[in-house]
């Protein structure tokens, strides 16, 4: 079997691990699995356009794999995905990932890109990066992630019978009020610090916050065609403040197509 065959089977493995409490716990752990695999076909697809090479489209899809590792063990800790209420979910993969040995078919250096690419998956911003393979890693990742987070998202506020789902809302109180410093990051073009949200019409900002932070044309390309900027939006009370960050996050989505 190829290394990232080896890898997928360890990673089914580790997911059935935890799949043996009560239904409401499986649900939350297979939702992620299913984000997780969605996340590697936006990740193969987004390489592909872009034409990297073979070896490191294969380290990609290692990252992919492996990038929500902590969330299993952050759920069955905490019962929480809210990263700010308990842990760095980025972080405890990649503890994860070392402790269990995942990764021993891989050299020090290919292990290297891929735990960098794990633990900045999350972060607000990219820090500077010298190592140019490394770069493209983390932009990917961030970038595959984030489509199907939208894909998520989006499903999830459109359902017509919508049951309060915790796991995707943050335990955020539905209101429509919007935190002044969210709008300000918002109209300056910057991506949304988790740590501002107080509400789900925030959490809603920060998602459409995401297009300042976007990599590569491919996904530009599927969060226009996909239609999801629009899709939160309009599941907002169109205050003044929503339909002005609306029009600027849209305009800037155009102009990057
Ligand atoms: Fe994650």
């Amino acid at each position: 079997m190829s290394r990232i065959d080896n890898i997928k089977e360890w990673f089914e493995s580790y997911v059935a691990s935890f799949c043996k409490e009560e239904a409401d716990f499986t649900a939350k752990v297979l939702l992620k699995k299913k984000h997780t695999l969605l996340v590697l076909e936006n990740i193969i697809n987004l390489a592909k356009s872009i034409d990297l090479d073979q070896d490191n489209s294969e380290l990609a899809e290692c990252c992919a794999i492996l990038h929500d590792v902590g969330r299993f063990e952050q759920v069955k800790r905490y019962n929480s995905f809210s990263d700010s209420k308990t842990i760095n979910h980025a972080l405890l993969g990649v503890e994860i990932i070392e402790e269990l040995n995942v990764l021993k078919e891989y050299s020090e250096e290919e292990k290297a890109l891929i735990l960098s690419a794990i633990e900045k998956h999350n972060m607000l911003e990219i820090p500077k990066i010298s190592n140019a393979d490394e770069e493209i890693l983390v932009k990917l990742l961030r970038d595959a992630d984030k489509l199907d987070i939208y894909r998520v998202v989006t499903s999830y506020y459109t359902e017509l019978k919508r049951n309060s789902n915790q796991g995707i809302e943050l335990e955020l109180p539905d209101k429509p009020a919007i935190t002044k410093k969210i709008y300000d990051s918002l109209m300056k073009e910057k991506a949304v610090n988790y740590k501002y949200l107080e509400t789900l019409a925030d959490f809603k900002l920060l998602q459409m916050s995401w297009v300042f932070d976007i990599n590569f044309k491919k996904s530009y390309k599927i969060i226009y065609d996909k239609d999801y900027i629009n899709t939160i939006y309009e599941t907002m009370s169109k205050t003044d403040e929503v339909i002005e960050v609306h029009r600027k996050v849209k305009i800037f989505l155009e102009n990057n197509l």
